[in-house]
């Protein structure tokens, strides 16, 4: 899509609420979007916004192998109450294998290559085949995140996945996503009320402390400025 049509889209949709945000795009694409959620407090938000406009429409999450218990709780708890299997993707088992056969069961924390090898392995295949026959896909990110989100748009042109990338609480604050959780009764992860109000992969995830950055616990031995998986290269 070229970028006037983008900016016209962002221009129509700077105040427009998530929820209309939402029906748009489902309506514009059917089944060929979806909602990649983490399971994160903003996915759940997203999940119970999507579910209500159209409970046929795609929701994947990527299982790592590395994620949190309290995470693979949360996934059945979310399908039982919508009464939805979330779609699973799994990273390839031989990569997998011979990654850490390689260059050892906790390779992230040697050096940044690694950790992004592990990434790639863990998220980003995955990721490429849960995109087959998608136009586009939604998100969670938020612009106060962090650093490497603050110049976010709620439409975005996913260059490297060739896909429309929606990011319908480009602009909400932490408050409004947990009003929101509070006033719709949304199951979320019991790790959020211990401080880590960023969650990925247990290996790479620690609470934060008071006045941290939100997403301070992931990666923590990183530098902010290379905190990016690259699902989200932007
Ligand atoms: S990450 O790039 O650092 O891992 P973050 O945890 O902030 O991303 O999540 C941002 C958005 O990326 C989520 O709202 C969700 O849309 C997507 N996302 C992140 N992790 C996953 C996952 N494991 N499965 C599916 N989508 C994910
Ligand atoms: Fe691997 Fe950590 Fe990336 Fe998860 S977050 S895929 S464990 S490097």
């Amino acid at each position: 899509m070229d970028t006037n049509k983008i900016k016209e889209l962002n221009e129509h949709f700077r105040s427009a609420s998530a929820q209309d945000i939402i029906a748009h795009f489902i309506a514009e694409f059917g089944d060929k979007i979806a909602l990649s959620s983490s399971l994160g407090a903003e996915d759940q938000v997203l999940t119970e916004m999507v579910v209500s406009i159209n409970p046929n429409t795609k929701i994947f999450t990527l299982d790592t192998g590395r994620l949190f218990p309290e995470t693979y709780e949360l996934i059945h708890r979310t399908s039982k109450k919508y009464k939805k299997n979330l779609q699973v993707f799994f990273p390839n088992a031989e990569k997998v294998q011979n990654m850490v056969n390689t260059k050892g069961i906790s390779l992230y924390y040697d050096s940044i290559e690694n950790r992004k090898e592990c990434c790639f392995v863990r998220k980003i295949e995955p990721l490429q085949r849960a995109f087959k026959g998608l136009e586009a896909w939604i998100c969670g990110l938020r612009a106060d995140q962090s650093v490497t989100r603050q110049e976010l748009e709620v439409v975005e042109w996913d260059a490297n996945n060739n896909l429309l990338k929606i990011n319908p609480l480009a602009f909400w604050s932490e408050q409004q996503v947990w009003d929101y959780i509070i006033e719709k009764g949304i199951p979320y992860n019991p790790l959020h009320d211990k401080n880590y109000p960023s969650i990925g992969c247990q290996p790479c995830t620690r609470a934060i402390m008071e006045g941290e950055d939100v997403r301070a616990g992931r990666w923590y031995w990183e530098n902010p400025d290379t905190k990016e998986c690259g699902l989200h290269k932007r």
